[in-house]
């Protein structure tokens, strides 16, 4: 079905208008109206009463002609082929309705966090679908059985979302699926095949699909065996199968002989099950075969016995497994296999307490293409011997808790500085024993991130997540690059390489046909369950931020998980996921050269429908994608000395307590900004010139190596306009600092107490509260994990030196231990007195829901400016009790002046936002998505006292929440728009983080 009329149709090369004026020149007539047919418009309506018209953008007119964002039509403009809804902020549920549809083709109504409920069994009608994607919604209920009509359909992604119940085995009629993608879901039962149902099909039966993607769920029952063998003793169906993920569930039984037969299997994961028996040999047939396409066996964490697998190849040096799993099972005890020396291109090894005993041979660290090894929790023993020579790619030895007595390094080892062998908890590593080594029983440190190593600018310094392109030399300016990351599931590699980062750099640039300095890889990163996250910022041409919308969408259609990319291969199964997206779509897949879209225009009816696409793409802002500068950390070793291998890093950097001592001038007093019971926090200045605030970890509050550094990962990743941002740590001379970007402007509490040079006008409390709420709800809705603060309150809402109000202190519960000043001491929970959210005070179950109380609290700070509990009165009660007796006017003695700047409905309004943000039940408090939603639309209407508030302060104020309106910053307010810029005059105050 991907035939010329489905490519034309998504194609947005630039070539068209231009084609089409010819076109239209030369028949002197270029009709352009047709009406979308009756049913397809109803279906259109449903829809959009259901989301919003204004979520959607679907405005007036006719949705095929009138440009409906996200929706595309035929070529006579009557019928509805594609509904691209990817990232489009949808609140709600998928109506009935959307089966109605007389002809769609595709579905995409992907990574929608807020759609929820069921996939309703209508969307079964849409026989002519040939792609349905729903992926990383809120999506709840069973997967309806109906889905087995979509005959044609080929791509079915219905990953992270929490459907329940079984696969409905009539999924198995789908004969043209390639991509089966359900992980990630609450899933139960049994896997479904033909034998067990009398219509005969099952997943066994879907012969063209390649991928199987069905991990973390909760399946049970066993393997089925006629996943490779039939029940009628025909051939296997299942030759295309490449991916078969199966890991995290609750599979139980013995691996299936007949899965041998399934031999174009690349990727071949049944980790994290409860599977038991041995290992079958035609396992290791499979894995050894000549020609074998196996590149991961990975069977990590299960109950498996006896020997583990002898994969020695009957070729010598031919076998083309690249990671292998078989960590944590049961097999009898036995030495360190030796087939991993003969396997030519293996990059990561998996042995941890696989009841390894013996003595380890030290050949497999000299191994060429080896990057880690892990055997820890085994009784390996004697001395381990370090090569003279150790592997090119050797970069983590993982043999802690094992039985070494000694350790010795060969004659004129080479340089192990980039290697970490990890020896802890060994016998030489006896903490007791003065002259055990340093190096090996030093701390933990794991795979670093890899970061962008910097161009001919330097490395990026950019403030507000902006970024340069380091690939671009001829301009340094920071600029604001769509940004997306690459989730690979199960990538072939264990570290990361400049090469590597290079090669999928040039890849994509060759694969999508931009200009070399188009892409910049700019980080990567592996997630604790082995995903590697890769982040990558795409530019426009000739210096320009991004690049147009038509390649944008190129780019997210062409990198698709099934997408044909070959290059990529080492990187799949990935998924795109776009970064703050909020209405890019995601499109198809095909692009065109310059031929076939010479082609296309000589069909009449498809210049009528480029029209409108071409508008569609014309008329859409390009969205700004800020996330930007993930500050990613080499990961210091702990002894006063960076890597001298680790690139230089521009996001999150290590630095030696040396230099932060510098920075902090000895940590002197003078320097001291804050304390709390994590320990102090130091104002201080880098060599670089860079103003910083470093919290420096009390003794008692220090975490371990591991915990540390998965906070750092988990900051880091963490990206926001309005978060306070990480920019790099301390790990060294067993001290641990967490450093921050100064906060030029201060608390919002100091604003509002009046410790600061002019008092809030309403605007600024608006612009505040916009602000902090972004960020809030980043941290629930798109970090991932998401995030609950438990401690937002008026002095952990920071301003910059733009005035831009950014949250701190998030992530940082282990940093906070209870008892400290203002913490409540119970054994769970965490918080201010004041901002406490009662329900998780009586029920001790954290939830987002908490900290919109208090972020309730803190809008009533800034209707009242006053702190929460003053003079023995809590502003929620005082403020509820005296609403409900006297409505607003008995509020007017508490609430501040400025308040009275809003129009009094918009007052009205802010007020019911705040008091049903602190709500006693956290079912009844909006979400912080829906509390920006509320607050934009305030902001919304006090645009023009804005302006005026901006020009009257002479500051940097604002620009946070209307900034992005061009319409406001250009059009009309030169001098507001220079007045942002401008902060003089003004003396910062030095912040409080805590
Ligand atoms: C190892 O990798 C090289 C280069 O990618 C490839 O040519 C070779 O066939 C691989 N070896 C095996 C045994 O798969
Ligand atoms: C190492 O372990 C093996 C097997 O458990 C044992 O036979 C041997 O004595 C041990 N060697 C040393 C030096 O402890």
């Amino acid at each position: 079905m991907d035939g010329v009329a489905e490519q034309w149709l998504f194609q947005r090369g630039r070539g068209y208008h231009f084609a089409l004026i010819i076109f239209c020149l030369s028949t002197l007539s270029c009709f352009v109206s047709a009406a979308v047919n009756p049913t397809d418009l109803s279906a259109l309506n449903a829809l959009s009463s259901a989301w919003g018209a204004n979520t959607l953008k679907w405005t007036a007119g006719d949705p095929c002609t009138n440009k409906w964002q996200g929706v595309y039509c035929d070529v006579t403009n009557t019928k509805v082929v594609s509904l691209s809804l990817s990232s489009s902020s949808i609140v709600g549920t998928i109506p009935a309705a959307i089966g109605s549809f007389s002809g769609l083709q595709r579905l995409d109504l992907s990574f929608n966090s807020r759609l929820q409920g069921p996939i309703p069994p209508e969307i079964g009608k849409l026989t002519t679908l040939l792609e349905l994607n729903i992926q990383s919604c809120a999506l709840a209920g069973l997967i309806p059985p109906a889905l087995g009509n979509l005959k044609s359909l080929t791509f079915l992604a219905l990953n992270n979302n929490q459907l329940t119940g079984e696969i409905p085995y009539l999924i198995g009629g789908l004969q043209n699926l390639h991509w089966f993608d359900v992980a990630s879901n609450n899933l139960t039962g049994r896997l479904p095949v033909s034998s067990m149902n009398s219509d005969g099909v099952g997943l066994d039966t879907m012969a063209l699909c390649e991928h199987f993607h069905l991990n973390n769920n909760s399946f049970s029952g066993g393997i089925p065996s006629e996943l490779g063998a039939p029940p009628n003793g025909s051939p296997p169906k299942l030759t295309k199968l490449k991916h078969l993920l199966f890991e995290s569930n609750q599979l139980t039984g013995s691996i299936p002989d007949s899965l041998a037969n399934l031999t174009s299997l690349e990727i071949l994961s049944l980790s994290n099950n409860q599977l038991s028996g041995p290992i079958p040999a035609s396992l290791t047939r499979l894995a050894t075969a000549p020609g074998s396409k196996l590149q991961q066996l990975l069977l990590g964490h299960n109950q498996f016995t006896g020997t583990i697998p002898n994969l020695t190849p009957p070729v010598a040096g031919a076998l083309g497994l690249l990671v292998v799993d078989f960590s944590y099972n049961s097999f009898d005890p036995q030495p360190f296999p030796s087939w991993p020396q003969l396997a030519s291109n293996i990059t990561t090894l998996y042995m941890e307490q696989t009841n390894l005993v013996g003595n380890f041979s030290e050949e497999i660290l000299s191994h060429r293409t080896l990057q880690t090894l892990w055997a820890r929790n085994n009784s390996l023993n004697g001395t381990l011997y370090i090569p003279a020579s150790v592997g090119p790619n050797l970069q983590v030895v993982s043999l802690q808790s094992n039985q070494f007595g000694s350790v010795v390094r060969r004659p004129s080892s080479t340089n192990l500085s980039k290697v970490d062998f990890q020896l802890s908890d060994n016998p030489v590593c006896n903490p007791d024993d003065p002259f055990r080594p340093a190096t090996p029983c030093g701390a933990i440190s794991g795979i670093p991130p890899w970061t962008s190593p910097p161009g001919a600018c330097g490395a990026p310094t950019c403030s507000n997540g902006f970024t340069f392109n380091t690939q671009n030399s001829g301009n340094c300016n920071c600029v604001d690059p769509f940004h997306v990351t690459l989730e690979c599931r199960r990538p072939t590699f264990s570290r990361f390489t400049d090469e590597l980062m290079e090669r999928l750099r040039v890849s994509l640039r060759n694969e999508l046909g931009l200009e070399n300095q188009q892409v910049m890889v700019e980080r990567a990163m592996f997630t604790s369950d082995g995903r590697a996250d890769i982040d990558i910022n795409f530019f426009g041409v000739d210096g320009a931020s991004q690049p147009d919308k038509d390649t944008m969408l190129n780019i997210t259609h062409s990198l698709k998980g099934d997408a044909q990319l070959p290059s990529l291969s080492g990187f799949k199964p990935y998924i795109l996921r776009s970064v703050e997206a909020s209405d890019l779509l995601l499109g198809h897949k095909n692009h065109l050269g310059p031929g076939a879209i010479a082609g296309i225009v000589l069909g009449v009816f498809a210049i009528v429908s480029a029209v409108g696409i071409y508008a569609i793409l014309q008329k859409r802002r390009a969205q700004r994608m800020k996330h930007k500068a993930h500050p990613f950390a080499h990961w210091g070793i702990g002894d006063g000395e960076k890597d001298v291998a680790a690139p230089q890093m521009h996001g999150v950097q290590w630095f030696s307590f040396a230099e932060i001592k510098k920075a902090t001038n000895h940590f002197s007093v003078e320097n001291e900004i804050g304390e709390g019971g994590y320990g102090k926090v130091y104002a201080g200045v880098l060599a670089s010139g860079e103003r910083v605030a470093v919290k420096r970890a009390a003794k008692d509050s220090m975490q371990g190596a591991e915990e540390f550094k998965n906070e750092i990962e988990l900051l880091s990743r963490v990206h926001h306009k309005n978060l306070v941002m990480l920019t790099g740590y301390c790990y060294d001379k067993g001290e641990q600092m967490l450093v921050y970007e100064f906060m030029a402007n201060g608390t919002m509490r100091e604003w509002l107490s009046g410790k600061k040079s002019y008092p809030l006008d309403w605007s600024k409390r608006l612009s505040i509260a916009i602000g902090s709420a972004r960020g809030l709800a980043y941290l629930h809705e798109m970090a991932n994990p998401p995030i609950v603060h438990r401690d937002i309150k008026s002095s952990n809402i920071l301003l910059d030196d733009k005035h831009i109000a950014k949250v701190a202190d998030f992530g940082l519960s282990k940093l906070a231990p209870d008892g400290a000043d203002g913490h409540i001491e119970t054994t769970e929970v965490k918080g201010t007195l004041g901002y406490l959210d009662p329900e998780y005070y009586m029920t001790q179950k954290l939830s987002e829901k908490s900290d919109v109380y208090s972020f309730g609290v803190v809008l009533l700070e800034l209707l009242t400016s006053k702190a929460p509990i003053s003079h023995g009165k809590f502003i929620v009660r005082e403020m509820k009790v005296a609403y409900a007796e006297e409505g607003m006017d008995g509020l007017e003695p508490i609430l501040d002046p400025s308040v009275h700047e809003s129009s009094p409905q918009d007052l009205q309004r802010f007020v019911d936002l705040a008091f049903v943000c602190t709500e006693d039940r956290g079912a009844d408090r909006p979400t912080m998505n829906e509390v920006v939603k509320a607050l934009e639309a305030l902001a919304q209407h006090n645009k023009a006292k804005a302006k005026v508030s901006a020009l009257a302060t002479d500051e940097t104020w604002l620009q946070d929440v209307y900034g992005d309106d061009a319409g406001y910053s250009q059009d009309h307010t030169g001098g507001i728009k220079s007045s942002f810029q401008y902060s003089g005059g003004y003396t910062p105050h030095i912040p409080e983080p805590k």
